[in-house]
C-alpha cells in the first residue's frame, strides 16, 4: 500500500486522524514534527527560539528524505512542509497526499489555547491563521485529495481517506 500522507494547517487535524487511519489499518504513523523534536531533543518552540525557522526547516527536509522512503505508514506533517516542492515530490514517490482543509474560524476555535505554534504567537492570532492560511493554499491545493474537516469528525475524515485510498 502507497504511504497515507496528511498535509494541512496547523489545527487541521493531522496528528489526531493519522492516529486514527493507523489503529484502523494496523499500520504505523509517523509524524514529521515529533522525528524533529527527536532530532534537536527540544520542543518545536524551543528549536524556532534557539536556532531559528530555517534549522527548523532543514531538519523538515531531512526528516521528509528519511520517512518519504518508508512503506506502508500513515506519515502526519507539519502545515509547512507544502512550502517547499521538493518535500512534496519526495512524499508522492511513495504516497498520496490528502489536504485536511480546516476554516480560520475552525483553526482559532481548536488552537485558541495552545501556545505550541511560534508562527501564531505575535499579534493576532486569528489575523495570523487568515494571513499564512492564504499564503498556503496554493501549495496545498497541489495535493492529491482535498477533505473539509469543518463539517466532519475525526473518525469520518480517517474513514473517507481509508476509503479513498
Ligand atoms: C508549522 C506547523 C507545525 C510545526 C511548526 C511549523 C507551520 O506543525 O511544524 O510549528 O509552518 O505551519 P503542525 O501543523 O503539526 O502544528
Amino acid at each position: 500500500m502507497k504511504n497515507i500522507v496528511l498535509t494541512g494547517f496547523m489545527g487541521s487535524g493531522k496528528t489526531t486522524i493519522g492516529k486514527l487511519i493507523a489503529e484502523k489499518l494496523k499500520i504505523d504513523l509517523v509524524d514529521t514534527d515529533s522525528e524533529i523534536i527527536k532530532e534537536f531533543g527540544l520542543t518545536i518552540d524551543r528549536i524556532f527560539e534557539i536556532y531559528g525557522e530555517k534549522k527548523f526547516r532543514e531538519c523538515e527536509r531531512k526528516v521528509i528524505e528519511r520517512v518519504s522512503k518508508l512503506e506502508n505508514v500513515v506519515i502526519s506533517t507539519g502545515g509547512g512542509v507544502v512550502l517547499e516542492p521538493e518535500n512534496i515530490r519526495l512524499l508522492r514517490e511513495n504516497g498520496v497526499i490528502y489536504f485536511l482543509y480546516a476554516s480560520p474560524d475552525t483553526i482559532l476555535k481548536r488552537l485558541k489555547d495552545d501556545n505550541s505554534r511560534p508562527l501564531l504567537k505575535n499579534g493576532d492570532k486569528l489575523s495570523n491563521i487568515i494571513r499564512l492560511l492564504n499564503l498556503r493554499m496554493p501549495f496545498y491545493k497541489n495535493c492529491d485529495f482535498e477533505i473539509n474537516t469543518d463539517i466532519l469528525t475525526p473518525e469520518l475524515v480517517a474513514e473517507k481517506i481509508i476509503s479513498i485510498h
